[in-house]
This record gives C-alpha cells, structure tokens and sequence, in this order.
C-alpha cells in the first residue's frame, strides 16, 4: 500500500456548519464575565506551528519532561497493556506519539493509529512525517472537537487512549471531568488510557513557563485573536494586547489572558443580527484565553474515579515536574455506584 492508501483523514462537520457553531461559541464566551475565547481557538495553521515552538523553549519544561519519560516507559507500558491500536486525543504534531508507536509497531507492524485533533494541518504534517517512518501503519486522522460527542470512532480490540501534554489541565471543572467521562464512554474493558498531567511546584518554573523569554508564548497567545477575526469577520488588533500569565493560587492553574493597551471598540457583523454587535473594551480590559491546571496526584486519581475510570499506574518525572497516569473503564456497575 502506497502512504496515500494507508490514510484515511475525517472532517467530523462541514465547513458552514463548524463557522456557525464557532460564531455562536465564540459571541457567548465574549459576552461571559470575565470575557473568554476558548482555547482551542488558538490551533490554526499558525497557532500550530506556534505551539510547536514552544515545547522547544527552554522554560517549557512539559514537553521535554513528558516526552522523556515516554521514552522509558513506552516499551513496558505496550507490553503491560497489550495495546496494538492507538487513539490519541489531541495529536497535534504527534511528536511524543512515535515513541508509543515505536513500541507497538514493533510488534503489531500492521497497527493502527488514530489521531483526533481540531486542527487539520496538523493533522496532514503528523501523516506525512509517520506514515514513511511505520512502512505498514495505517493512520486515521479525525478533524472534530473532543469536546462533543465522537462519532465515527472506529471499533478496535486492546486499544491505548493518549491525551498527553497536559491538555486536560486546560479545562476547568465540572468540564474536565465531563471530557474524561466521554472518553470512558468509548472505552472497551480491555482498553487502557493514558493521561499526562503537569503538576504543581515551585511558582517560578510554573509562571516561566508561559512567560518565555523570548516571547512566542506572547505571540502564540495574541494569534488566537486572528483566528477569531477570521471567524466573526471583525477586526481586533492583536499588536494593541498585552500578554498576561499568572498563577491562580486559588483554582491552583495558570491563567493566560490578554489584556487591552487601549479601549477597543469592535463591530461584529457576523451574528445574523440586524445591527452589527457592538464589542466595547474598556483600556486594561482582559480576555480570558486559556487556564493550565496544575495537579497533585491525589486530584489526578480523583477526577479519573469521578469519570468513571479506575487508575491502574502512576509514574511521575524524577523531578516531580510532570504525571502519567494509566487507566481503565471501571466496570459498569462500579461506575454506576460512584456517579
Ligand atoms: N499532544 C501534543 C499537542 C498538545 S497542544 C503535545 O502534547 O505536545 C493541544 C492540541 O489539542 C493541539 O493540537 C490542538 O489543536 C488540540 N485541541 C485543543 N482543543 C481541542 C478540541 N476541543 N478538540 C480537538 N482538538 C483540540
Ligand atoms: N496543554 C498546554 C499547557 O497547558 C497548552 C499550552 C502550553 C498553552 N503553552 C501554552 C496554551 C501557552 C496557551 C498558551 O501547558
């Protein structure tokens, strides 16, 4: 089979119905209070590429702790699991991936991966540089929104469900659960899952590492405002935003916002309304654009428990900077009794 005839690329919505629901989604969290963009916003073309950059910053420690410890765990957790298929939930560029993939290729060559993530061109990029490097894997790649109910996930036998880099930490609760919960929900028995969490320390390392010195977490978070004025056909101004990065001490997360250096006032024609909306910012007003939680391993094993998912191991960074946590469905009526 050519690389071509190995993958097969979804797109879960059509293009009219994603701008509708991205238009409603996105008026409702700038009408929240405090304001919002929901992060996923931030994974265009660029914002992918972005993001890319910095797991490679040397303040952005989660990637690089993450993928080493992959690198020793992989082959152990393949062989403990049985997996011979791979779901991954918010594949990105699907990097960290090849480690796991290493491993079960090594004995199931004819493996299957699947990738779901709502950003295409990552998607393309990860297919192009895995399908060469695994001569018989087959890859299905999915462009959905985790966040809403998965359809068109194939069947498999002894799957591993990854959600890596932490990904998880940028949903609040109850939502958090609720996402961990629709992944138990496609959960055979015998699949396991397997969550990477960052976790809490020291608060320098925390905040550095949304505040690079070089700047492209800044860039990375003002370019969620083009991709926004992309949806809405509205005109925000990214270079009139302040990049701001702080731990909550309270909800124990980072908090990513952007902050106006000036009044804005925006028109928004996009909402179907009769009169454009009217987005008024007043000088120092901030968006809220993204939260990282930061987890104990305690918080960690209950929110799997909450979601109907059993912690089977724990493994954490020789630093303690970073957990993995591997997990299976708990029996129906087990989970039934803990809801
Ligand atoms: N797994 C990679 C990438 C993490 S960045 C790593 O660990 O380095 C988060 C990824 O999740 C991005 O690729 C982004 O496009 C995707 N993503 C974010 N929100 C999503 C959502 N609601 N549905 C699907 N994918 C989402
Ligand atoms: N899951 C990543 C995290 O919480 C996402 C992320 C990293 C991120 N750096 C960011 C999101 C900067 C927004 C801005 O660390």
């Amino acid at each position: 089979m050519t690389d071509h005839e190995r993958l097969i690329l979804d797109r879960q919505l059509d293009p009219a119905t994603r701008q509708a629901d991205a238009r409603r989604e996105l008026r409702a969290a700038l009408e929240r209070d405090p304001r919002e963009i929901p992060s996923k916003y931030f994974y265009d073309d660029a914002g992918s590429e972005l993001f890319e950059r910095i797991t490679e910053l040397p303040e952005y420690y989660l990637t690089r702790v993450e993928t080493a410890m992959l690198r020793d765990l992989a082959p152990g957790l393949i062989e403990r699991t049985g997996a011979c298929e791979l779901l991954e939930l918010g594949s990105g560029y699907s990097i960290k991936t090849e480690l796991l993939l290493d491993a079960i290729c090594a004995r199931h060559p004819h493996a299957r991966y699947l990738a779901i993530d709502v950003a295409e061109s990552a998607l393309r990029a990860a297919a192009a540089r895995l399908l060469p490097r695994y001569p018989e894997l087959r890859m299905h790649g999915i462009v959905a929104d985790f966040t809403r109910p998965l359809v068109g996930v194939p069947e498999g036998e002894a799957r591993l469900f990854a959600f890596l880099g932490s990904t998880i930490g940028n949903f609040a609760q109850p939502a958090a659960t609720e996402l961990l919960r629709s992944i138990a929900d496609a959960m055979q028995p015998q699949d396991r899952f397997l969550l990477g969490v960052d976790l809490f320390k020291d608060l320098i390392t925390m905040e550095d590492a949304y505040n690079d010195a070089e700047g492209i977490t800044a860039e990375f978070n003002r370019n969620i405002l083009r991709v926004v004025n992309e949806h809405l056909q509205c005109w925000f101004e990214p270079e009139n935003f302040d990049h701001v990065a702080f731990y909550d001490d309270l909800n124990c997360w980072i908090e990513m916002r952007l902050r106006t250096r000036h009044s804005v006032m925006l028109r928004i024609f996009a909402f179907d309304d009769e009169r454009p909306y009217i987005l008024d910012l007043t000088r120092g007003e901030e968006i809220r654009t993204e939260i990282s939680c930061k987890y104990t391993r305690a918080q960690v094993e209950a929110m799997l428990r909450a979601a109907g998912l059993e912690p089977l191991e724990w493994h954490v960074a020789a630093n303690d900077f970073f957990g993995l946590a591997l997990a299976r469905r708990l029996p129906p009526d087990a989970a039934s009794t803990d809801r």
